[in-house]
C-alpha cells in the first residue's frame, strides 16, 4: 500500500509539535475570553480543512463553547486558489450576544477569512476573531491578519491534519510539505 509520507518533502509538524502549538493557542484564547460576562463564545470551524485543528483546540478549552460551521471553497486548479464561494452562515437571532471565533487551518491569500470576518460583522456579532493553525504571510493578496496564529510558514504547499491536495491527505496526523512533483507533475 502507498505510504503517504513518501509524498512529503518534509514533515513540518509532527503530532507532539502540533499538540504543543495548539496547547499554547488554547491558553491564550482562554485568557482573552475569560471575562466576557454572559456572552456566548461561538466557535466556527471552516469546513473541511479546520476540523482536525478545531477538535484539538476546543477540547483544550474548559469553559462553555457553542459550535457551528461554515464552508468555504475556492475552485482550485492544482495548488492555486481560484474564485471563492462561502456557504450558508449559522442562522441565529442573538448575534449581539455572540463572540465569534472563526477557526481556520491556514491563511494563504487572506481572501477567505477577510470575506468571512466581514460577513459576521454584518450580522452584528459582538466580536469576531480568527485563529489559524498556519499562516503563509508571503502569499497575502488582501490586507488581513489573524488574531491567533500557531505557526508562520514559508510559501510551500502543505497537507495533513485537515489540509488536502485534491481531497487527499486530510487524515494524516501530521502537517507535511507536499513534494512539488505531486502537484506540478511537469516540475523537476
Ligand atoms: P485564502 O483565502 O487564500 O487565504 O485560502 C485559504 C484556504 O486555501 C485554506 O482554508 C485552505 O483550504 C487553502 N490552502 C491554502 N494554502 C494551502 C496549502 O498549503 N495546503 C492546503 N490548502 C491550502
Amino acid at each position: 500500500m502507498h505510504d503517504p509520507s513518501q509524498d512529503m518533502e518534509q514533515i513540518l509538524l509532527d503530532p507532539p509539535a502540533l499538540d504543543r502549538i495548539i496547547s499554547e493557542l488554547a491558553a491564550r484564547i482562554a485568557q482573552d475570553y475569560a471575562e466576557r460576562g454572559d456572552k456566548t463564545l461561538l466557535a466556527i470551524p471552516v469546513l473541511k480543512g479546520a476540523i482536525f485543528f478545531a477538535t484539538a483546540l476546543l477540547e483544550k478549552l474548559t469553559f462553555p463553547v457553542e459550535i457551528d460551521f461554515v464552508s468555504a471553497s475556492s475552485y482550485r486548479k492544482g495548488a492555486e486558489a481560484g474564485a471563492l464561494s462561502l456557504g450558508a452562515l449559522p442562522d441565529r437571532n442573538d448575534w449581539e450576544n455572540v463572540d465569534v471565533l472563526i477557526i481556520e487551518d491556514i491563511v494563504d491569500t487572506g481572501k477567505t477569512l477577510s470575506a468571512m470576518v466581514e460577513e459576521f460583522k454584518r450580522l452584528g456579532a459582538a466580536s469576531v476573531r480568527v485563529v489559524s493553525l498556519l499562516d503563509k504571510p508571503s502569499r497575502r493578496s488582501v490586507t488581513f491578519s489573524a488574531d491567533y496564529i500557531g505557526l508562520e510558514i514559508p510559501n510551500a504547499f502543505v497537507v495533513g491534519f485537515g489540509l488536502d491536495y485534491a481531497e487527499r491527505y486530510r487524515n494524516l496526523p501530521y502537517v507535511g510539505i507536499l513534494r512539488r512533483d505531486i502537484y506540478e507533475p511537469s516540475a523537476h
